[in-house]
């Protein structure tokens, strides 16, 4: 309980003196600011960088379309060591394509255990209609530096339907999914003989979708061009793209750096405002909350507009 007083038995002239005596410490007290270094503070930077520089080592050809990169940390840029991962993370490559500025996120293929050892391995295939991984092919080389996030998301594992009846307990529960999509196609129908509502199930990284034509419940967009008036802190533009674009491409292949991870509508990193429009959203990448869809909050990497936009997206860091 806090102690109380009566203001009438304080001493106004013991204040004073404690004044002088505050005064004295502050002027003797050096100009420079004192900088905290804790010890815990340095382990979550290394355990979780908000970004980090590595440079190809190696490149490994596995086929005409597919790559491996070696990657070490790169302590010119100021990265000394690589953040440890778990199996089956995935980290951001962030990309600067002729101006347009963009993510992408790919599993780490190495074993977690070479991070210990100062290496990352990163394998790359060319996808139809996409532009980083061909950029990647391309142009990477031994000895680029290239900026990535720390590794992100959870564990692989592998569930049926019988499997989470026989761990799951009585009270509500979630479900947490991470692997390729043939396996969520086939894991989404498990957990559709659980009732479970949407918002109970997860998906660590569905995968980009490029193309919302291929999607059975897609409306069709009335122009195959569309308008983005988009407002990021106080600047404001009016970009142009591709109606088969997600809203996230669209503002990335115009120069603007929006903050995003997964691409598939699950970490929220791209959590953007829509003030007008029309939106197509999939459903199996809709990962909205209730308080998203009251508010019309949108992800953008996972939205493809059926009309002109206007949105607020968060500044990149
Ligand atoms: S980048 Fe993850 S939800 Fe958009």
């Amino acid at each position: 309980m806090s102690k109380s007083y009566n203001i009438n038995q304080l001493d106004p002239l013991r204040f004073m003196a404690r004044m002088e005596e505050r005064q004295k410490r502050i002027a003797a007290a050096p100009a420079k600011e004192i900088v905290s270094d804790y010890e815990v503070n340095k382990l979550a930077d290394a355990l979780r960088p908000q970004k980090q520089f590595v440079r190809i080592q190696e490149v490994i050809e596995r086929d005409a379309d597919c790559k491996s990169f070696v990657l070490t940390a790169d302590s010119e840029k100021g990265t000394k060591s690589l953040a440890y991962f778990s199996a089956g993370q995935y980290f951001t490559v962030f990309l600067d394509i002729e101006g347009m500025k963009l993510t992408r996120a790919y599993s780490i293929s190495s074993s977690p255990k070479e991070a210990l050892e100062g290496k990352y391995m990163l394998t790359v295939k060319s996808v139809q209609d996409g532009l980083a991984s061909r950029y990647i092919l391309d142009n990477w080389k031994v000895g680029d530096s290239v900026e990535v996030s720390a590794p992100e998301g959870f564990e692989h594992g592998f569930v049926t339907a019988d499997l989470i009846r026989k761990y799951a307990p009585d009270t509500p529960y979630s479900v947490f999914l991470c692997g390729p999509q043939q396996m969520y196609a086939f894991v989404d129908k498990e957990l559709e003989k659980l009732s479970l509502e949407r918002k109970y199930i997860r998906h660590e990284l569905f995968g980009e979708m490029h193309n919302p034509k291929t999607q059975a419940d897609y409306p069709g967009c009335a122009s195959d061009t569309i308008r983005i008036t988009v407002t990021v802190r106080d600047e404001t533009r009016t970009v142009t793209g591709s109606a088969n674009d997600s809203v996230l491409q669209i503002l990335e292949k115009n120069g603007i750096r929006v903050p995003s991870r997964c691409r598939s509508g699950e970490c929220g990193w791209c959590h953007s405002r829509l003030i007008s429009g029309k939106v197509y959203i999939p459903k199996e990448i809709d990962g909205r909350r209730m308080a998203d869809l009251k508010y019309g909050y949108i992800h953008p990497c996972a939205t493809f507009a059926l009309s002109d936009l206007e949105i607020e997206v968060p500044a990149a860091k």
